[in-house]
C-alpha cells in the first residue's frame, strides 16, 4: 500500500469511497476550466478516471495519488504522477506531473506540498529521474506550481486534437536531489 504523508497530507491509493467526493469536485467547472476539453465530468465518468488510475498504479508503479487532509480525511482532490499521452507531440514514455484540487482547497499550498512529495516520491521510489508538466497557456495556478518546484519551462506545444498552446515544463530530478 504506497502512502505518503506531508505535514498536512495523505497521499494514498483509490477506493471506491473516493468516487463521490471526486464527483463533486469533477462537477465544478471552475476545477475542469483547463483540463482536457474543459468541461465538467459526471459520476460515471469521474469513477471511470479512478478505475484507469488504480490501473496505471497497477501497471507502473505510480499514477495519481488521492489526496486527503491529514486529521478531517477529507479527499481534497488528485496530484500524481501519469505517463504522457502518446498524442502529445515530443513527449514519448515520459511521466508527466498533475494536479487538480476542489476549488475550496485552492490558496492553501496544498497543491505544492502534495506535488512535491509526489516528485520525491518518483525519484526516491520510483527511480524516475525526469518529469514534466504539461500546462495549458493562461492556466496561471499551474504554472505557478510547476514554477515553485523547480521545474523549467522547456518549450511550447500544440495539443494535437484540441489546438491549445501546452507549456512544458521539465524537472531533471537527479539534480532536484542533490
Ligand atoms: C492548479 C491548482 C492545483 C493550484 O492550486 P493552488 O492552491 O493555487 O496551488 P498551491 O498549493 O501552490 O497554493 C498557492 C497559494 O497558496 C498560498 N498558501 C496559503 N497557505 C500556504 C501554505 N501553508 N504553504 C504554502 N502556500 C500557502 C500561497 O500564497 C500560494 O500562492 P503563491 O505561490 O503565489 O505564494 C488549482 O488551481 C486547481 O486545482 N485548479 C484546477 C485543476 C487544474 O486546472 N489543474 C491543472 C490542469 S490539468
Amino acid at each position: 500500500m504506497t502512502e505518503i504523508r506531508t505535514p498536512r497530507l495523505l497521499l494514498r491509493r483509490w477506493s471506491d469511497d473516493d468516487v463521490v467526493p471526486l464527483s463533486e469536485i469533477n462537477a465544478d467547472p471552475a476545477v475542469m476550466h483547463w483540463t482536457g476539453d474543459g468541461s465538467p465530468l459526471d459520476p460515471d465518468a469521474t469513477a471511470g478516471e479512478v478505475e484507469r488510475w488504480e490501473e496505471e498504479w497497477d501497471d507502473e508503479g505510480f499514477g495519481q495519488f488521492a489526496v486527503e487532509l491529514l486529521g478531517s480525511g477529507e479527499l481534497i482532490g488528485a496530484v500524481g504522477l501519469s505517463v504522457v499521452a502518446d498524442d502529445l507531440p515530443g513527449l514519448p514514455s515520459d511521466v508527466e506531473i498533475r494536479w487538480r484540487l476542489g476549488r475550496q482547497f485552492w490558496g492553501q499550498g496544498y497543491a505544492s506540498e502534495a506535488a512535491q512529495a509526489a516528485l520525491e516520491f518518483a525519484l526516491q521510489d520510483r527511480g524516475v529521474d525526469r518529469v514534466v508538466a504539461v500546462v495549458r497557456v493562461g492556466d496561471h495556478a499551474s504554472a505557478n506550481v510547476a514554477e515553485k518546484l523547480g521545474m523549467a519551462a522547456e518549450r511550447e506545444i500544440t495539443h494535437p486534437e484540441q489546438g491549445h498552446a501546452l507549456q512544458v515544463y521539465a524537472i531533471d530530478l537527479t539534480e532536484y536531489a542533490a
